[in-house]
């Protein structure tokens, strides 16, 4: 692995797609993810060389409430620390943009065996639950 570079709001449909294929599978259309990432808060992507190896967003309000979306490391990248630069720029955008003096509500749905590494980097549960629908457009 050479040195890795940090782009803020550079990443691309085509590179969004690839990395959530390369973990998940069934990515969403480059129309849906164009539309998703027009209206992020901040991106941020790793990058090893010419190749954009892991992405996080963020979106919100900046004033209240942040969240985090789609945090993924190419799998021949992760466990080397890129995931925790990742969350350590996103949460740098929050304090560089939000209220001085103020707190900025920061929060992330994370499946079970993923909590361990978000509660590593600072975050906590509460009792609240996610509840989800999926609003489909006609
Ligand atoms: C989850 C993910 C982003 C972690 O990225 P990563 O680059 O592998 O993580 P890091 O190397 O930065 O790890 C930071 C710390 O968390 C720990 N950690 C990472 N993943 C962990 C896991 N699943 N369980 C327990 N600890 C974990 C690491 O051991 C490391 O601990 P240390 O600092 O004490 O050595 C990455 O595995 C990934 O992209 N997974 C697939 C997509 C995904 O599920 N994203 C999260 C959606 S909620």
């Amino acid at each position: 692995m050479n040195t890795i570079t940090v782009k803020h709001d550079q990443l691309t449909a085509d590179d969004f797609i690839m990395l959530w294929e390369s973990v998940w599978g069934g990515a969403p259309t480059k129309e849906q993810v164009e539309l998703a990432l027009g209206n992020s808060l901040f991106r941020v992507t790793l990058h090893d060389g010419q190749r954009t190896v892991a992405m996080a967003r963020m979106i919100g309000d900046m004033g209240l409430c942040c969240y985090i979306k789609d945090v993924i490391v190419h799998p021949d990248y992760q466990g080397k620390g890129l995931g925790r630069m990742l969350i350590n720029e996103l949460l740098s955008f929050v304090k560089a943009h939000g209220i001085s003096g103020t707190d900025v509500f920061v929060e992330l749905a994370a499946v079970p065996d993923k909590m361990p590494f978000y509660e590593k980097l600072g975050f906590d549960t509460n009792s609240a639950q996610r509840l989800k629908m999926m609003c489909h457009i006609d």
